[in-house]
């Protein structure tokens, strides 16, 4: 049988985050017939040369705007990009997923359950799952995330299982299988319990899904995201919210299931700064999320060197190995800067297969706090026996019997992995989790 998708958290680009739907210039400058499929590829191609690709970054999904309907109801390429005079994509995506293929790329694709995309083209597949669901096929495409927007019926389960059942249908009899990416629990608060409902089915229809706002920022007012669950301001996605609404949901992960904090704000973003770029990576693999780049990456390859601290950040492969470890599971949060004795850090805690496990402790405060690693608060007994803590910004080793103290910078994160060996296993601490 085919070898599953998405049994390990996608990795990859997505263009929304920094790009949205509007029209690109070429690094030079110039628009004249910049396409938006040529954007995209050269993404692609500058994702292949920084060695993105390579450290495991291969998917590369073209979100809102790229697509059109015909009046006979066939899905195709838009004609122009973002409502410019620049072209869109081409009539088929034939050639462009090809061409993803040809550098061990995978494509994907957008769209929605309901008639109009969240921008307000009207070429979502209510209506049209399973001959859309065919055409992704027929072109090679390899993943749909599919929004909830435009909906006619308010039967998101029903609409959801409606395409993925198209998926399914469209794929039965072909090599190539299409990883399907439901954004429906992100429409609700998480204090509506239809949040919990909606987690329950999208797992047997999906491998991943968006359970938080649209992330943009940081935060810009971090004293009101401390909070949660969040109130009035749960649509202003920021790293600390999407961290903490996702981290609450850890139990929904599992190989093949993935909660998804939305994209990384890593590189060419003017958003965060570099410690706040690591504590997105760090959290997003402590917590298993996907890894979906949004920046401009074009920028990255032809100035690697103005760009070597934000590409040894995407590409350290001991913080990866944590998202895409085997065992699957999700990060939780273990214990939260609330009270006097942690104010103002956060530890989330991942199991590893191997009985080891990672551990990402973030300091909130806007100066450097000192911190200590106690594996007592941990769940480790059996004090006095030595167990090997892996530093993962600075790749080394230390023998740990009881404690570990270290600084950690503003809005930066510690990384670790403890390999219990012969010691003995933590036993979890509890976790602090949704309802
Ligand atoms: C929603 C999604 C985003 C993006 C936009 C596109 O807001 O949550 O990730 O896909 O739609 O319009």
């Amino acid at each position: 049988s085919p070898t599953p998708v998405g049994v390990t958290p996608m990795m990859g680009f997505n263009d929304w985050a920094r790009f949205t739907c509007s029209a690109q210039a070429r690094l030079d400058g110039s628009t004249a017939g910049y396409s938006f499929q040529q954007f995209m590829e050269d993404q692609a191609k500058a994702m292949s040369d920084t060695g993105l690709v390579a450290a495991g970054y291969t998917n590369l999904t073209v979100d809102d705007c790229w697509m059109q309907r015909n009046s006979s109801g066939y899905l195709h390429g838009a004609a122009t990009w973002g409502g410019s005079s620049q072209p869109g994509f081409d009539y088929e995506l034939t050639d462009y997923a090809d061409y993803l293929h040809s550098l061990g790329m995978q494509a994907g694709v957008y769209s929605t359950s309901g008639v109009n995309t969240c921008q307000g083209v009207a070429a979502g597949v209510m209506g049209h799952e399973q001959a859309d669901a065919d055409s992704l096929a027929y072109w090679g495409i390899d993943s749909l995330k599919l929004d909830n927007c435009g909906t006619t019926t308010s039967n998101r389960q029903a609409e959801f299982g409606t395409m993925a059942n198209a998926l399914k249908t469209a794929t039965a009899n072909t090599s190539r299988k299409i990883l399907f990416n439901e954004s429906a629990p992100a429409g609700y608060s998480p204090t509506d319990p239809e949040k919990y409902n909606s987690l329950d089915w999208v797992r047997g229809l999906g491998q991943m899904w968006r359970v938080s706002p649209d992330i943009a920022v940081w935060h810009p007012d971090p004293a009101s995201a401390w909070d949660w669950p969040h109130g009035s301001d749960y649509y202003e996605g920021g790293v600390y919210q999407n961290f903490t609404d996702t981290v609450a949901l850890a139990r929904y992960d599992g190989p093949g299931n993935h909660n998804d904090a939305d994209q990384l704000l890593i590189g060419d973003n003017d958003q965060l700064t570099l410690a706040e770029q690591r504590s997105q990576f760090a959290l997003w693999s402590a917590m298993g999320s996907p890894l979906m780049l949004s920046t401009d990456v074009r920028k990255m390859a032809a100035d690697p060197v103005g760009y070597a601290p934000q590409l040894a950040i995407l590409k350290n492969s001991d913080v990866i190995a944590v998202d895409q470890d085997p065992l699957g599971a999700g990060g939780y949060l273990a214990s939260r800067g609330n009270s006097s004795a942690t104010a103002g850090i956060d530890v989330v805690v991942k199991p590893l297969s191997g009985g080891r496990e990672a551990v990402a402790v973030l300091n909130k405060n806007a100066s450097a706090t000192g911190y200590t690693l106690n594996l007592a608060n941990l769940g480790y007994g059996n004090t006095g026996c030595a167990r090997t803590v892996r530093d993962l910004w600075t790749h080394t080793n230390q023998s740990v019997t009881a404690a570990l103290s270290t600084t950690i910078a503003s809005h930066d994160t510690a990384m670790y992995t403890i390999d219990p060996g012969s010691c003995g296993a933590a036993v979890p601490t509890g976790q602090i989790q949704a309802p």
